[in-house]
């Protein structure tokens, strides 16, 4: 169980609020984008997305990284669903680290890896619209 009485002194509301109760957790690679993206400390975050008419419908995350990586991933994750894809590919470290209101230095590369995720799962969909074949090969989880 995580002690937020010391770490709220290090990170907003918002950040304990989806560290403790990550939303949106769980990925399948059937889905219509996925990504994976490593992080400079070596911590791994995976991104699926189910997309009609070009709106996200659903933006699903999973991660074995730090309580500050698992709060981005919820956070992205509920800041690209509903939106356009075009709209979610501008969601960047920066807009992120707005939505939470800011992380301390060390875990700044928390939120650049929710980011990346994101953009690896919107880059696939778009590989998959125009070769939707390569969907079979998709490493097995
Ligand atoms: Fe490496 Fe958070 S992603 S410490």
């Amino acid at each position: 169980m995580i002690d937020t009485n010391r770490i709220s002194d290090f990170y907003s509301k918002t950040v304990l609020e989806h560290m403790t109760a990550p939303r949106n957790w769980g990925v399948t690679q059937d889905c219509d984008g996925f990504g994976r993206a490593a992080g400079s400390c070596g911590d791994t975050m995976e991104i699926a997305l189910k997309i009609k008419d070009d709106s996200i419908l659903a933006c699903t995350f999973e991660s074995e990284g730090c309580g500050a990586t698992i709060a981005c991933g919820s956070i992205v994750t509920q800041m690209a669903t509903g939106r356009r894809v075009a709209e979610a590919r501008r969601i960047d470290q920066k807009a992120i680290l707005e939505y939470c209101g800011g992380l301390p230095d060390k875990n700044g590369h928390c939120a650049l890896l929710a980011a990346e995720a994101l953009q690896r799962a919107i880059d696939d969909h778009y590989q998959m619209q125009r070769a939707p074949w390569k969907k079979l090969y998709r490493t097995a989880r």
